[in-house]
């Protein structure tokens, strides 16, 4: 639908044209001598809109009311004009095939369903057009970040997804545990045999055959290794945190993209998660106008003015003292109360971001470079409104000794960091980086209002169903 819908003259070109489409029925509407169906294929948001008569090949179906809304069909015609005001083209069927039958408890009827209950259908709800819509946005933007680094030299790494070290240092990591079968029959599959733990034919080993393991929390010690050899590269993938927050920025489960730039300090850092921001909402306000529009309409009003401006203006920058001296000034009082040193809450970056206008460094991560003051580093965290953090980024230590002494400090092993310190031993460079959180990316660029409508199978305190 979108091959034949997207060009300047959404389909006029192709009329007359004998046409396929297979999708899905959105509704039906049988009037006495024609029957309207409207299909969509989840290309775009748009449906096609069949016309068929009672002649058509295969109208018993519909006579019978074996197709309803939710079925699949394969459906042939001509495209013709429309009379209708709601599209350009439309199509005059003369055949219709009914490819899976629909029950009547489909539950994404016509009728406006909350978010609330999609989230328990995350099976189906990708068929209502605002979870297709999020879908293609979150599809574009994957795609032109890699465009956005794959064109500015920079080489995209893997990073593992189990791993022994802990980046953040937070411990706020899932551990990873072998199930050994001890017995035949509780060998046959891990969900069956959980079950089967109490008759002791499952030996719960706590480890990772034999040594500790987590799920990462980010890639970035990872993209480190490979950025003191390979120069700029990034990461994008999973991570895990296992902070039991029930809020609507949290996610178990969330992507990461994260950029390491080798020879480079916490300016060039900025510089290129300013530029990557204003890459992406470019590539997304051009390429995905149909969707956008949907969103600017029932989503989030405005938003496509605002993303304009994001392309368009400056990110404005604020030192993190600055950052607490305004909201000490603001003529509000916080939940929290601001003094220097203290982690910005996001009241606080709501205020800032929404309020003041549009960074402040939270907790000092071990591997954050310690500035010439002994006591803050250079790190920065970009805010934008609704959101609040969107990125979290820092020119990271480069010197052995300064390193060791931070890990010393935050009373982190050593030894589990052996190779990261490998790194400041042979050839090491000042190098600075950011992780990107793809889930509030979607958020901010769609106008969702929870992270957990940002992602096809959101993982967080309770919902690990799909
Ligand atoms: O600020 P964070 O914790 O920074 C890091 O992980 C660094 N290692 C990144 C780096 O420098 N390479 O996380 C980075 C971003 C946040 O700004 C936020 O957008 C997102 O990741 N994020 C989450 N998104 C969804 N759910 C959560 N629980 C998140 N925690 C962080
Ligand atoms: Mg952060």
């Amino acid at each position: 639908v979108a091959d034949i819908k997207s060009g300047p003259d959404e389909g006029l070109g192709r009329v007359g044209q004998t046409l396929v489409v297979m999708g899905w029925v959105r509704t039906l509407r049988a009037q006495s001598s024609v029957t309207f169906i409207e299909v969509n294929d989840g290309s775009c948001l748009s449906n096609m809109q069949c016309v068929m008569n009672s002649d058509a090949e295969g109208y018993d179906q519909i006579e019978s009311g074996l197709i309803t809304t939710g079925a699949s069909i394969w459906i042939r015609g001509t495209l013709v004009e429309s009379q209708g005001s709601k599209q350009k083209v439309e199509l005059k069927a003369d055949k219709i095939v009914m490819v899976g039958k629909s029950d009547p408890s489909y539950p994404i009827q016509k009728k406006r369903v909350s978010r609330e209950f999609l989230r328990t259908k995350a099976h189906l709800r990708p068929r209502t057009n605002t979870f297709g819509a999020v879908a293609r946005v979150r599809n574009a933007l994957a795609f032109a970040t890699h465009k956005f680094f794959q064109e500015n030299g920079f080489v995209w790494i893997s990073s593992p997804i189990i791993t022994a070290s802990d980046c953040e240092g937070a411990g706020e990591q899932f551990c990873v545990t072998t199930l050994i079968p001890t017995s035949g029959e509780a060998a046959d599959s891990p969900i069956n045999a959980i079950s089967k733990t109490k008759d002791g034919s499952i030996d719960w080993s706590q480890d990772f055959f034999g040594k500790p393991a987590f799920l990462t929390v980010s890639g970035q010690l990872n993209a480190e290794t490979y950025a003191t050899a390979l120069s700029d590269v990034y990461t994008f993938g999973p991570t895990f945190r296992a902070e039991n927050s029930n809020t609507s920025r949290h996610l178990a489960e969330f992507w990461m993209i994260e950029p390491e730039l080798a020879f480079a300090d916490l300016n060039d850092d900025m510089a290129c998660a300013t530029a990557y921001l204003q890459y992406v909402v470019k590539h997304i306000l051009e390429n995905c106008k149909e969707d956008m529009d949907f969103f600017n309409t029932w989503i989030e009003k405005g938003i496509i003015d605002r993303l304009s401006a994001v392309v368009e203006s400056e990110v404005v920058q604020l030192t993190y003292t600055d950052a607490v001296e305004l909201l000490l000034k603001a003529n509000k009082t916080f939940e929290f109360p601001v003094k220097w040193g203290c982690d910005l809450q996001s009241e606080h970056e709501r205020y800032i971001t929404e309020e003041a206008f549009g960074g402040c460094p939270e907790i000092k991560a071990f591997y954050m470079r310690q500035n010439d003051d002994g006591k803050t580093v250079a790190a920065m965290d970009m805010l934008v409104p609704r959101i609040g953090e969107l990125i979290g980024g820092s020119q990271r230590e480069e010197r052995l000794e300064y390193l060791e002494n931070r890990l010393d400090e935050m009373k982190l092993n050593k030894d589990s960091y052996w190779w990261y310190l490998d790194l400041r031993r042979y050839g090491s460079v000042p190098h600075a980086g950011f992780g990107l959180g793809f889930e509030r990316l979607v958020q901010f660029a769609t106008g969702m209002e929870n992270i957990r409508d940002a992602i096809p199978f959101p993982r967080a305190p309770g919902s690990a169903e799909f």
